[in-house]
């Protein structure tokens, strides 16, 4: 017996950060002990804005040898892109008809995705919320484990839950759960204590990339913003110092313990003390995750063997789903 479904899912939008590492992907493997797993690389959803073609399948591929070299084993969990399994889509259409203009108004995400041309965003980009809980509520996922900023398209997930039972009379989707752990849900730009680490950003120094070679990783986090106080006995003391706090919070993800405790490891020494540490904590986590992408990239016939196995194990799932969907929404089958 397992303790549920879980489902989660990742852009192939340029290469994996720390932020996804320590926000998603190192829980996902933790997940697979006990937990029925389905991960997807969501190439539907990068479409959203534009992409170059040839680009989005690389990304797809280098996405989806990450996730494997970050531990996600194709014998225990489902791995698949999400184009191939067609009940992504279709299940996203009939959402469009169930949640409302006034839940999507609210989505912070697509503001800050449209930035001030809204008109000139896709209507995918509008509505990428709705897939998104297609995504999850097509296997009926009972877990979502997913970084701190995805907590509103959660809660929009279980809204059309409940909107989609109500419409139509029935107690058929489940309301999944958030998982968001409490340690590194928010990884923060290396150069911005503020704004949160991410794909897009221009400048590379403000990630580390789980590509990125141990030199690289040792730079950047020498590089990182700072301040010039040596670090305080406890938390209260970061309170004002958000990118004190987040180097903190990256080695606490990075070793596995709480931030409490490195805190006190670290409390009275300076940054020329605490970067090394975590340049060598960081170097040994993520290089071995960059060497075996490498190794799985070379063979692509495997690679794409793996995703169509996990495909066909997904649509397995998916298509009676759907089916008893058609069935409630009065489809002609
Ligand atoms: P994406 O591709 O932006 O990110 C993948 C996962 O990484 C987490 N994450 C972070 N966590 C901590 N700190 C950060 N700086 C950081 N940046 C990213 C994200 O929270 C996410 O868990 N919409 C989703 C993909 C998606 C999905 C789904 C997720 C599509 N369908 C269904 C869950 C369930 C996204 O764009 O994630």
């Amino acid at each position: 017996m397992t303790k549920g479904r879980i489902f989660s899912g990742v852009q192939p939008t340029g290469n994996l950060h720390l932020g996804n590492y320590l926000g998603a992907i190192r829980n996902w493997v933790a997940l697979q002990a006990d937990f029925e797993t389905i991960y997807c690389v969501v190439d539907l959803h990068a479409i959203t804005v534009p992409q170059d073609p040839a680009r989005l399948q690389q990304a797809t591929r280098e996405v989806a040898a990450c996730l494997i070299a970050s531990g996600i084993a194709p014998q225990k969990s489902i791995l698949f892109n999400q184009s191939r399994v067609p009940q992504h889509a279709e299940l996203a259409w009939v959402f469009n008809c169930v949640a409302r203009l006034g839940w999507l108004n609210r989505m912070t995400q697509f503001k800050e995705k449209a930035g001030k041309n809204r008109e000139n965003a896709t209507v995918g980009l509008y509505a990428y919320p709705t897939l998104m809980a297609a995504d999850i509520l097509v296997y009926l996922a009972t877990h979502v484990p997913v970084g701190e900023d995805q907590k509103q398209h959660l809660e929009l997930t279980r809204d059309i839950a409940l909107a989609f039972n109500s419409m139509f009379g029935v107690d058929f989707f489940p309301t999944p759960e958030p998982l968001i752990y409490k340690t590194a849900a928010r990884v923060m730009n290396l150069r911005d204590g503020s704004s949160k680490m991410s794909k897009s950003d221009d400048s590379d120094f403000t990630r580390i990339n789980l590509t990125d070679s141990s030199e690289m990783i040792a730079q950047k986090i020498k590089k990182a913003k700072t301040d010039p106080e040596p670090l305080p006995a406890e938390m209260a003391g970061l309170a004002e110092r958000p990118e004190a706090r987040n180097l903190i919070g990256i080695y606490a993800g990075l070793s596995g313990r709480e931030e409490a405790a490195v805190l006190a490891d670290f409390a009275g020494q300076g940054f020329g003390k605490f970067k090394p540490a975590l340049a060598d904590l960081a170097i040994e986590v993520i290089a071995p995750i960059g060497a075996r992408m490498t190794e799985l990239l070379e063979d692509r016939a495997e690679l794409d063997r793996l995703l169509d196995h996990g495909a066909e194990q997904a649509a397995a799932i998916a298509a009676p789903v759907l089916d008893e969907v058609k069935q409630i929404v009065g489809f002609v089958r």
